[in-house]
């Protein structure tokens, strides 16, 4: 009697702490974020670790998008959003290797995504490779009628004829929408015009830095002045940022400038993301940390670009940041 007693009161103890402790974690990973963390894990609202690696931005309403890299259990690009840029919601896995035959055997980097407002839909680029090593080095787009539903993949191909790595997508005011990747075994920049579908290059419009060995590339427009920011070629291993400025899109390019340290505070760019608030426009560049090991490992930073005057940027180090959509100020 006096046993069965003390094993239901363990029980119910045992049961306390296991109740308690389990709340905790729910309490802790429901909190609501106030800042950014630079290089720690980054959590979504339910405490799982974002998967966007090499992502890109859309906002689509009072909503940010975050599309990027999963490289688990079969998905490839994985999607997320926030209203405060803090708090991300898993929302769905936008291709997996079931999404088409051709992806059976893929790995696809560098996913971005842009909206063409003639055919209401959205339109993903990104970097296609078939097998482990990067050989294939093409394109490839895919399309949905719903950001946050499966996407439909068209076709991987290389640009006229041209190797495709790393890359990224631009859209510009007037709706003409431009890709940009690292050709001729990364030596040379390529930048294509699309058709107005957005579903393939129309024009191979310029070869920025012809030899210049230059990869991950984040274009922005700010004011008078598109700026391009890229990575040296050292794989997984961080480099020197740079970037360029032109008055148009088409050229005269700046020639290449440092930004940030000597290794873009270990980081590699992806994107640069415009919070227009209602008192400014601020930018954040995205970067990832690498782990060229354990892949699972990377991390991100996010962090302000400030601009002494309209063709200077500059990226300091701040170990978090708290962006304010509405006003898009960064403190
Ligand atoms: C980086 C590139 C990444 C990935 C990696 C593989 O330079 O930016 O997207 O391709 O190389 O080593």
């Amino acid at each position: 009697m006096k046993t069965q007693k003390t094993h239901s009161i363990s029980k119910s103890i045992l049961l306390l702490i296991l109740i308690s402790f389990t709340s905790g974690i729910f309490a802790q990973s429901m909190e609501t974020k106030t800042s950014i963390l630079n290089g720690q894990d980054f959590t979504d609202i339910k405490g799982t670790v974002i998967t966007a690696h090499g992502g890109g931005f859309l906002k689509v309403g009072d909503y940010y998008y975050w599309l990027g890299e999963n490289r688990k259990n079969g998905v490839f690009v994985s999607c997320y959003r926030s209203k405060d840029l803090m708090n991300w919601e898993f929302r769905a896995d936008l291709l997996t290797r079931e999404s088409n035959p051709t992806l059976d055997r893929a790995n696809i980097e560098r996913p971005k995504v842009i909206y063409n407002e003639k055919t209401k839909k959205y339109i993903m680029w990104m970097h296609y490779e078939y097998g482990r090593d990067y050989s294939y080095a093409r394109a490839a787009v895919a399309f949905s009628d719903n950001i946050e539903k499966p996407f439909t993949f068209l076709k991987s191909f290389r640009p006229f004829e041209n190797m495709s790595r790393d890359c990224t997508l631009y859209k510009d005011e007037d709706g003409t929408a431009y890709f940009l990747s690292a050709a001729r075994e990364n030596y040379d920049m390529m930048l294509y015009r699309l058709t107005d579908d957005y579903l393939d290059a129309k024009e191979q419009i310029a070869t920025l830095w012809p030899g210049g060995h230059r990869e991950a590339p984040a274009m922005v427009k700010r004011g008078d002045y598109y700026f391009l920011m890229t990575s040296g070629c050292t794989g997984w291993t961080p480099n020197q940022g740079k970037y360029a400025y032109a008055k148009s899109i088409l050229g005269p390019w700046s020639d290449l400038k440092d930004i940030g340290n000597s290794t873009t505070y270990d980081s590699q760019s992806t994107f640069i993301l415009p919070i227009k608030g209602n008192k400014k426009i601020n930018y954040l560049y995205v970067g990832d940390r690498w782990d060229g090991k354990k892949y699972s490992n990377s991390t991100y930073i996010f962090l302000p670009l400030t601009f002494e005057n309209d063709s200077t940027m500059e990226l300091k180090w701040v170990d978090k940041i708290s962006p304010n959509v509405q006003t898009g100020m960064i403190d």
